[in-house]
């Protein structure tokens, strides 16, 4: 079915200038980019995106990490946006990553690891609503 998924490129992939070159991976798999803006979230932001992970031993780095630099938030429409996205994306740890994906060819830690993207139809709907009107949504 036609999904939509919540994608962030991440501080550690603006930062070296990889929003293109990321989102041509996004096009060349068939998903389309139906709402895109540059922000810079403070760490409260962060915090509250990130909320699921707040026990972690990893959060407050992850935090800082996400309000450290711009990053890109984007919802992708597509025949099975959800799965199709993180494939593209490949697994968080870019040393796991399979050659082609975006974590392979562009991350630099498990932490930098360029890319987010939702991973279940109700958190999908759930990030696109914490970043986005309904009115930006052009699909
Ligand atoms: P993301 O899909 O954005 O959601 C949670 C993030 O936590 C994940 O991507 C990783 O970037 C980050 N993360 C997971 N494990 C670690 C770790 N061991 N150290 C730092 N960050 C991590």
């Amino acid at each position: 079915a036609i999904q939509r998924t919540f994608s962030i490129i991440k501080p550690d992939a603006t930062k070296r200038n990889l929003t293109g070159a990321i989102n041509a991976k996004i096009e060349a798999a068939g998903l389309r980019i139906i709402a895109q803006k540059r922000i810079h979230m403070t760490p409260a932001q962060a915090g509250t995106f990130y909320a699921v992970h707040a026990e972690r031993p990893f959060y407050g780095e992850l935090c800082e990490f996400m309000a450290s630099e711009p990053v890109v938030v984007q919802v992708l429409e597509g025949e099975d946006a959800i799965a199709k996205y993180r494939d593209v994306m490949g697994a968080t740890d870019p040393a796991e990553a399979a050659e082609g994906t975006i974590r392979k060819e562009f991350a630099l830690s498990k932490g930098e690891n360029s890319v987010h993207g939702s991973d279940a139809p109700e958190t999908a709907a759930e990030e696109i609503a914490y970043f986005f009107a309904g009115i930006e949504l052009v699909g």
